[in-house]
């Protein structure tokens, strides 16, 4: 089966450990073809887009090992032909492998990072970036095919839109192209923040990291390393508004608290107690979501549009109507359906906003996730409700949670994945 039960009205009770972040793995797995020497992360999630991209980097001739939550990468045997298979297909984030490859290669062949049900997920500014470093781009079918004729070459970029995988590409490329690349407008989150980490780590010279002015001098050769990627900061919120809908307190171990900031706010807003401790982040809630008028997504250090979905689960059964306001993506309502079926009272207004209206308790029944924070959010939903749900498409969740139902049952919630 493909799903997740859960018997709602059990409060969370006790401590879970935090995973690695999905967000900073992908890019910094596609980075470690960038150098010749192996690399060891530590706690890297086991979850499927981590898999997916192992058998991506081993398609390119990367051996791959793990040893517990480590991960070693040994890129030695890289022979760089397409990036090809059914993962790179099916996973967006196959298209840091442009970025990488251009870097070590200098050209790159990939499947159309196709959209995907939240949005077009378009490429443009990857493109036009890159192209302003001397790359050629020509359509194959269905596939990208990137060149660089006579090499990377350093740049001014101005982002329109602090695109995160555009970033990272461009960050990625800059390190190989000799001399200055500097990058106006960068996305700011953390898992680009994390990426630098890595590559500074191994040799790179990037500065001006967490602020939207990035300076990259390339051209230095990179050597292996031993890297931590951080935890994962929507997989904290994701539990956190878990709490919000069971009642209770939790300890979120490892959390990383210093890139929640705009989470935390609002979830005070909403009425937990919030203390930050070195272990991590503990939260008591109250017994009903308080009163939150509007929420909009933003880009970080806004409140991030991955845990729209899990805020607006809660919102349903919050004080009061609550206006919120989609800014990053085009289609990211698609769990509304899914709420109103356990009761919930949403109104789209429009195509960036719904509106909400608390009810006092959802009523369990068959709902069905189809991406994964979306999935992640019935989770949330289910565990407040009256009854029994069973949300299908567990599949999607396993994208990016490595245990979500292990986790939560270790916290009193009466789940299973089947
Ligand atoms: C990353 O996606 C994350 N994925 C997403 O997380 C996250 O929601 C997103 O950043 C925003 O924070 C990974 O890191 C693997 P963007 P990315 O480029 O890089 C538009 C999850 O659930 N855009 O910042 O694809 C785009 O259409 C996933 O973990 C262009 O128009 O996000 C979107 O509306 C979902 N042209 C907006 O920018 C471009 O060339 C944000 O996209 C690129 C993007």
């Amino acid at each position: 089966m493909d799903s997740i039960r859960v018997q709602g009205g059990a409060p969370l009770q006790g401590k879970v450990r935090i995973q690695g972040s999905k967000n900073a793995a992908l890019p910094i797995l596609a980075a470690c073809i960038m150098m010749k020497e192996k690399c060891r992360l530590d706690h890297v999630p086991k979850i499927s887009d981590v898999y997916g991209m192992l058998q991506i980097l081993e398609g390119l001739g990367c051996r791959t090992q793990w040893n517990g939550h480590s991960l070693t990468v040994d890129p030695s045997g890289f022979h760089g032909k397409d990036v090809a298979g059914e993962a790179a297909k099916s996973m967006r984030s196959s298209i840091f492998l442009l970025g990488a490859m251009l870097a070590r290669q200098g050209r790159a062949t990939l499947e159309n990072p196709g959209g995907c049900v939240i949005g077009k997920r378009p490429i443009d500014l990857h493109v036009k970036s890159l192209k302003a470093m001397g790359v050629t781009f020509r359509d194959r079918e269905n596939g990208i095919l990137a060149r660089t004729g006579k090499g990377l070459s350093p740049a001014e970029i101005w982002l329109d839109f602090p695109s995160v995988g555009a970033t990272e590409n461009v960050i990625m490329a800059a390190t190989a192209a000799k001399g200055e690349t500097r990058i106006h407008g960068a996305a700011r989150e953390p898992e680009v923040t994390a990426l630098c980490g890595f590559l500074n780590a191994a040799g790179a010279g990037i500065r001006g990291m967490g602020t939207g002015e990035l300076c990259i001098r390339g051209g230095m050769p990179l050597h292996g390393v031993r890297f931590r990627i951080p935890s994962d900061r929507i997989v904290a919120g994701t539990y956190l508004f878990c709490g919000f809908s069971a009642g209770g307190n939790v300890l979120l171990e490892d959390a990383p608290s210093d890139q929640m900031e705009a989470i935390l706010l609002l979830a005070e807003r909403m009425g937990a107690g919030i203390t930050v401790t070195r272990e991590g982040i503990y939260a008591q809630f109250p017994e009903r979501a308080g009163m939150l008028s509007s929420v909009r997504t933003d880009v970080y250090p806004g409140f991030p549009t991955d845990l729209q979905s899990a805020l607006l689960a809660v919102r349903c059964t919050g004080t009061g109507k609550c206006l919120v306001r989609e800014s990053i993506f085009e289609n990211r309502f698609r769990i509304a359906g899914e709420l109103q079926k356990m009761g919930a009272k949403i109104r789209q207004t429009d195509e960036k906003c719904v509106l909400v209206e608390g009810v006092r308790r959802l009523r369990g029944c068959k709902v069905e996730a189809c991406e994964l924070r979306g999935g992640a959010a019935l989770v949330a939903a289910a565990l407040g409700a009256e009854g029994e749900t069973v949300i299908s498409g567990k599949r999607y969740v396993d994208r990016g949670y490595e245990n979500i139902c292990k986790d939560l049952r270790e916290l009193g919630a009466r789940i299973v994945g089947e």
